[in-house]
């Protein structure tokens, strides 16, 4: 599996923007070879989108999903809409929806199952806010996400997920946890996976992800990381030459 570079476009840009910069990544992008580059705009221009992108290598995600297959669901956009829009990812439970929106881990759980059941795969964010971080809870936070987010999905240990460690306290803010001290973290995630299903699914199926105020200047440090499977980023992913430049430190 290559490594994953995922933009998270958040609400931050109106329609003319968000077209301008796929444009300009549409092109830059052509030259990107080692790296899977995938964007999560706005649910409202997916389909725009993927018509502008025709040929281009970058896949489409969503940053949310609907929590059940169809029905009486106001204002919700299920994962089988999303697949037929053209989207291949769907960010689940970012740290954003679990704080200003209240989304829990059982949510998170059955987002993911509808995400799976869709062929859609899922790009589960985790992560400690800093009070948990100044308690030492990290490992144990993470564990109990897992845990529940992970919990009896019924298509797994067939399909790929993606797991995006991101620290509450590193996103959007300048501070970020460098590659080498994100090993402890993958092992206890790589440690929680497997038990839940087994390592060899770990291995083969899972691609662990770290978020959190990545920019170009810091970017090769973790492509080169073998246990970082790719990058999420926010903010930096808003100037088409800065996260051009993030792609082509992994090059
Ligand atoms: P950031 O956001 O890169 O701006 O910290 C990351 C994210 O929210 O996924």
């Amino acid at each position: 599996m290559k490594k994953l570079l995922l933009a998270n476009w958040k609400m931050e840009l109106t329609e003319s923007s968000t077209l301008d910069l796929v444009f300009q990544l549409k092109k830059s992008m052509k030259k990107i070879s080692k790296v899977e580059v995938a964007i999560a705009p706005s649910f409202i221009y997916l389909k725009e989108i993927k018509n502008l992108l025709g040929r281009s290598k970058i896949q489409l995600s969503s940053q949310n999903v609907a929590p059940a297959d169809k029905g009486k669901y106001t204002g919700e956009v299920s994962a089988a809409m999303l697949k037929e829009l053209g989207c291949k990812y769907a960010i689940v439970g970012h740290s954003e929806r679990r704080i200003k929106l209240n989304e829990t881990d059982e949510l998170v759980n059955r987002k993911i199952n509808q995400c799976l059941e869709a062929e859609l795969t899922p790009v589960l964010c985790v992560g400690e806010t800093f009070e948990q971080k100044q308690q030492g809870q990290t490992d144990s936070v993470l564990v109990k996400q897992l845990q529940v987010a992970l919990d009896k999905v019924s298509n797994l240990p067939e399909s790929e997920i993606v797991i995006a460690y991101e620290p509450i306290w590193a996103v959007g803010t300048g501070q970020f946890l460098k590659a080498e001290e994100l090993f402890a973290f993958q092992r206890t995630i790589k440690r929680t996976v497997s038990s839940l299903y087994t390592e060899k699914f770990y291995d083969e199926k899972v691609r662990f992800l770290y978020g959190g105020s990545i920019n170009s200047i810091i970017a090769k440090d973790y492509w080169v990381c073998d246990y970082i499977d790719g990058i999420l980023v926010g903010g930096a992913s808003l100037d088409p030459m800065e996260f051009y430049n993030i792609a082509l430190e992994a090059e």
